[in-house]
């Protein structure tokens, strides 16, 4: 069934769980993620990000991506990832996407709590949700986890949620998007700071690469919502090395990347304690 954030994070942050957001750019991940949900009776936030657009046509995977969430038997957001540009979060939300992300992360502070304001007056009226960000989570790739002045402020936190009124927080922790070069070390002290100043669900970025330990530990201290993507093109991609020695031929391979990628959702959600809260 279609859900949004609110319908998925407030029962995670009550149980001290949280769900995860598994990007899916193509129909094979999308079988794989909510294949996984199901069978794991997990509520799961699915979607397509601005910078993904290259590799999977909005107006093309939103249709499936609805269609997958609506005839789902268990809880599926649908949810635009890090939209960067007013158009195409609205032309998200007019696809019949259920939640959005709206990231002026990298903008300047007032032009974020602005810009963020208007997205979720004209997302709620539509009845979906939006996560902002305020801080920011970099890439991986140029070790921006480490940049601590990135990190989100319990102040800024605060004042973003009010001033925006958005209905999920990603917070700058140490994490960040893609394959870290080196252990990352999150900063949880800085998540209880936050956590106790605000409300809001809170999301970590940057999943693929963490320890199950740092899963626990921000769980723990206030972490509703965990986004993985790159662990799942790295599945994809043994799973294609592998068809390829096998000589498997095309479709063989597509099924066992499916069922790679499908594992690998599974074992996020186990890790996350979501499995069995649908
Ligand atoms: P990874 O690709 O590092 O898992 O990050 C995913 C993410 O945060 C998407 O918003």
């Amino acid at each position: 069934m279609l859900a949004n954030l609110n319908d998925v994070l407030k029962p995670a942050q009550a149980g001290k769980y949280a769900v995860g957001l598994f990007n899916t750019t193509d129909s094979d991940m999308l079988e794989a993620a909510i294949g996984a949900a199901e069978e794991l009776r997990a509520p799961i936030i699915i979607g397509t990000a601005e910078v993904l657009l290259p590799y999977g046509e909005l107006k093309l995977i939103a249709p499936g991506l609805v269609a997958a969430a609506k005839r789902a038997s268990v809880p599926v957001v649908v949810h635009y990832d890090h939209g960067l540009t007013f158009e195409c979060t609205m032309e998200a939300l007019k696809l019949g996407f259920s939640s959005v992300m709206f990231d002026a992360s990298a903008k300047p502070h007032d032009q974020n709590l602005a810009e963020t304001a208007e997205v979720v007056r004209i997302a709620h009226a539509f009845g979906a949700t939006v996560e902002g960000e305020i801080g920011h989570v970099g890439e991986a790739a140029k070790g921006d986890e480490s940049l601590a002045d990135m990190y989100t402020t319990p102040e800024e936190a605060d004042e973003f949620i009010r001033a925006t009124g958005v209905d999920a927080l990603a917070v700058a922790i140490g994490s960040a998007h893609g394959v870290y070069k080196k252990k990352p070390m999150l900063n949880v002290k800085r998540l209880m700071e936050i956590r106790a100043k605000v409300d809001a669900p809170l999301v970590l970025h940057g999943g693929s690469g963490l320890s199950d330990d740092d899963f626990r530990n921000t769980i723990r201290e206030g972490i509703a919502k965990v986004n993985v993507f790159t662990d799942l093109c790295l599945a994809g991609d043994a799973a294609m090395a592998e068809g390829l020695e096998k000589k498997l031929g095309y479709l063989e391979t597509r099924n066992l990347r499916v069922a790679k990628i499908k594992e690998a959702v599974m074992t996020k959600m186990k890790v996350f304690g979501c499995a069995g809260k649908a």
